[in-house]
Order: structure tokens, then C-alpha cells, then sequence
């Protein structure tokens, strides 16, 4: 059942020019429904791994046998606090989750709208401008998603570019530079908390800090657990599915023709191209001993539930390596099942859609610029690091 399947080191999933990571691991279909890979976490250790959607739902719901609590991000610094609520399981996990459920509701985002659009409106103004060429990651793509993000957490814009390198450090970064990013983090997230008790303000530190869960305040090491996950889960995920959507339609001029078209296709076609360039492999941990799908899994194994390799599941979607903006009934996982789904999805959406409604309509026909190459990676979650679009 072992199979040379890494989302680490398996071909193309290093950083690679003009790479398809997404395609790259599509081939995990070839094999069985479960196997064991050796070397698929970032720190080298083995996971099983589920190919189908319908085993990944199942374990994503079966918290009594698969747990989220690993502490992935304190244990690189040999520590061993959750990330909340995500690396904790029910029941304590929904007493979070209802005290963090308001701030990213649907209601709540929309009120955020008219500020995502501006913000987008005003950045890609700025580009049109001053070229007809730009790197939409670092020019837009970045800018955007984090100064909104940023704007939600309370955070200073001016910090933006500091931000986006720690959490690049943090999630691509080897050994000391990922350490050193990760103690950066913990650190600034302590000291904002602790600035929000003593000067009280309207937004998230301070919601958390004077927040109550049963009846009592939250402890310090709960109140930096939510803080380093909500800061590591929005800092870079919206900006690399809008580079990956980009540099599809780039090289995809009919489909990019059809959105510009019919713009209130964008919406459909965004849930196509999260299926289809889904970032996120999330990781559980067996509690006990179980035989899954005729898999030996021994308490304490790991199980990778990949959702780039789920979204290509072929018996859960017909021709899952085409690309159909017009697909519906689209049941992807790009934002997790279960009680971990994501709690930023709503938002993440509004960001996708209103970035690419402004993006075309006001930026005329893109093309990868000739000779530049976008480089992607693999890993825990997957990367674009460059988009260099020309439409002179
Ligand atoms: C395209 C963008 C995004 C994608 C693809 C994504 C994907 C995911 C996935 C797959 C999970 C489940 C992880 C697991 O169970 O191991 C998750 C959880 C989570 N996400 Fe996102 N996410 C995105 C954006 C955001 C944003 C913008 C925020 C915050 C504003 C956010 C906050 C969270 C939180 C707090 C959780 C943990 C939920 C829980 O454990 O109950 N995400 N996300």
C-alpha cells in the first residue's frame, strides 16, 4: 500500500516554471483509494491518503475516530497549544466555533462589500494606469485579499508587505526561516492582544480578548491560538486562488472572452476553479486503531485529506481534469467538510468574485507575458509565486 506520492517532493511539486501541481497530483486517482505515503508533511513524516471524496467526507466527520489536534504550527516551535478551533475536536471545538461564527457570516460580509470592491477598484486602477503589464500577485492579487483581511483583523495596511513574508516564510519557508516566522507570529499576535486589553477597539483582537465562553474570559493561550490561525488561514489563501484563476483565464482566452462576456458567470465559474485549483491538504490523526477501506491505519497515523486530489476525484465529477466554468452542481471541497469547513469562506468568495468582476471589466485582453513563466508549488497548501500578465 506505499506508493512514491508526495505532495512535498513528488515531480512539480517543488517550485517549478510554468508547473501544474493540480494536474500533477490528479495521477493519485491511478492508484488505490487509500495508500500510504512516506514522506507528506512539510516536517517529513508519512500519512495515509484518501483519493476519494466520499472517504475524505467520511473522515472529515468522524471526529471520534479522526482528530484534528496536532498542533502543527506550536509544534514547530516545540510547543503544544491547538490552533482554535481548528486543531480542536467537539465539543469544545463548537463552543468556539459559535463565538467566531458571527464575525464571518454572510451578513457580515456583505456589509464588508462595498470596501472589497473599492479596494479592488482603486488597485487595479493604479495598475492600468501606469502599464500594460504587471505581476498580479505582488501588484494585485496580494495587495488586495491582505489589506482586506488586514482591514477585518484591525491591523495596520502599512505592515502588509511585513505580513505577506512572514506568512510566506511560514508556509514555504525551510527549517530556521519557517521557525523564526512562526516565533514573529506568536509574538506579534501576544503583543496586539495584549495592547486590545489595555486600549479597547473595534475589531477582531479586541473582540477576542474580551470575548466569554462559558461564563468565563478567554486564557492567553486561547486568545493567541485563535489569533495565529485566523491570521495564518486568511493571509495567503484568497490571493493564491485569484493568481490561480488568473493565470487559467491568461491562457484560456475563450473562457476569458465567455466571463467577460457574461460576467454573472462569474460566480459559477469561480466555484469550477476552486474545485479544479483547490489549495489546502488537511491533515487528521487516528485516535484508535481502525481498518479503513482495507487500510491497516494505527493510532496516531496520519491521514492526509488532500482537497486538490478529492476535486479530481472522478466518481464524484465527470471529467474532473476538464475545466467547465459552466459546471453545476459543483460539491468541491476546496473548503473542507464537516465541522472544520471553513470559516472564511463566505468572505474568501465575495473577494474571488469581485476581484475577477473588476479585473475584467476593467483590464482588456491578458495574456502570460511572452518569456515569463509563473512558478508554483506544492505542499500543505498550494502556491503561485509570480503572474506576469501583458495586455498591450
Ligand atoms: C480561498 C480561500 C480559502 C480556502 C481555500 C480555505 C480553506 C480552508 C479549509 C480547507 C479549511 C479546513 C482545514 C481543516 O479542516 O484542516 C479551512 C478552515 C478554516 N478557515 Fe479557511 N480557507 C480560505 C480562506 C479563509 C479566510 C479568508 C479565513 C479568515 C478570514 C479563513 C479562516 C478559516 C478558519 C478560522 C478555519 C478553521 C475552521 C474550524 O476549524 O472550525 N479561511 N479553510
Amino acid at each position: 500500500m506505499v506508493r512514491d506520492f508526495s505532495l512535498f517532493t513528488s515531480p512539480g511539486m517543488g517550485p517549478t516554471p510554468d508547473g501544474d501541481p493540480h494536474a500533477a497530483v490528479a495521477c493519485a486517482h491511478d492508484a488505490p483509494s487509500i495508500f500510504y505515503s512516506p514522506n507528506n508533511t512539510r516536517d517529513g513524516r508519512g500519512t495515509w491518503v484518501i483519493t476519494r471524496a466520499k472517504d475524505q467526507r467520511r473522515v472529515l466527520h468522524d471526529t471520534a475516530t479522526f482528530s484534528s489536534h496536532r498542533s502543527i504550527f506550536a509544534s514547530a516551535l516545540g510547543e503544544n497549544w491547538p490552533m482554535i478551533p481548528l486543531e480542536l475536536d467537539p465539543p469544545a471545538h463548537g463552543i468556539f466555533r459559535s463565538l467566531l461564527n458571527p464575525l464571518l457570516s454572510p451578513k457580515r460580509v456583505m456589509v464588508l462589500e462595498p470596501a472589497i470592491r473599492e479596494r479592488a477598484i482603486v488597485l487595479i486602477d493604479g495598475i492600468s494606469a501606469a502599464s500594460t503589464s504587471c505581476d498580479v500577485m505582488t501588484d494585485f492579487a496580494f495587495p488586495f485579499a491582505v489589506n482586506i483581511f488586514l482591514r477585518f483583523l484591525g491591523l495596520p495596511d502599512e505592515r502588509l508587505d511585513t505580513f505577506v513574508g512572514w506568512g510566506k516564510d511560514l508556509l514555504h519557508g525551510e527549517g530556521v526561516k519557517r521557525t523564526a516566522a512562526a516565533r514573529t507570529i506568536v509574538a506579534f499576535i501576544d503583543d496586539l492582544a495584549a495592547v486590545r486589553r489595555k486600549e479597547p477597539t473595534d475589531d477582531f483582537m479586541t473582540f477576542i480578548v474580551e470575548a466569554k465562553v462559558d461564563g468565563r474570559s478567554l486564557t492567553d493561550e486561547e486568545v493567541r491560538g485563535i489569533g495565529v490561525l485566523v491570521f495564518v488561514a486568511g493571509l495567503d489563501t484568497v490571493a493564491t486562488a485569484i493568481g490561480f484563476d488568473l493565470a487559467y483565464l491568461a491562457r484560456n482566452p475563450k473562457d476569458q472572452q465567455l466571463l467577460r462576456r457574461e460576467p454573472d458567470r462569474i460566480g459559477l465559474a469561480a466555484e469550477e476553479l476552486l474545485r479544479a485549483y483547490s489549495t489546502v491538504q488537511m491533515i487528521r490523526v487516528a485516535k484508535k486503531d481502525i481498518d479503513f477501506e482495507g487500510a491497516p491505519i494505527r493510532k496516531g497515523d496520519y491521514i492526509s485529506c488532500a482537497t486538490m486530489i478529492a476535486n479530481r476525484d472522478p466518481a464524484e465529477f465527470e471529467n474532473p481534469n476538464t475545466i467547465d466554468l459552466a459546471r453545476e452542481d459543483n460539491r468541491h471541497t476546496a473548503f473542507a467538510y464537516g465541522p472544520h469547513r471553513c470559516l472564511g469562506s463566505h468572505l474568501a468568495r465575495r473577494e474571488i468574485v469581485i476581484g475577477l468582476e473588476e479585473w475584467l471589466s476593467r483590464i482588456p485582453d491578458f495574456r502570460i507575458k511572452e518569456d515569463t513563466a509563473p512558478i508554483t508549488y506544492g505542499g500543505h497548501v498550494f502556491g503561485i509565486e509570480n503572474l506576469i500578465l501583458d495586455w498591450s
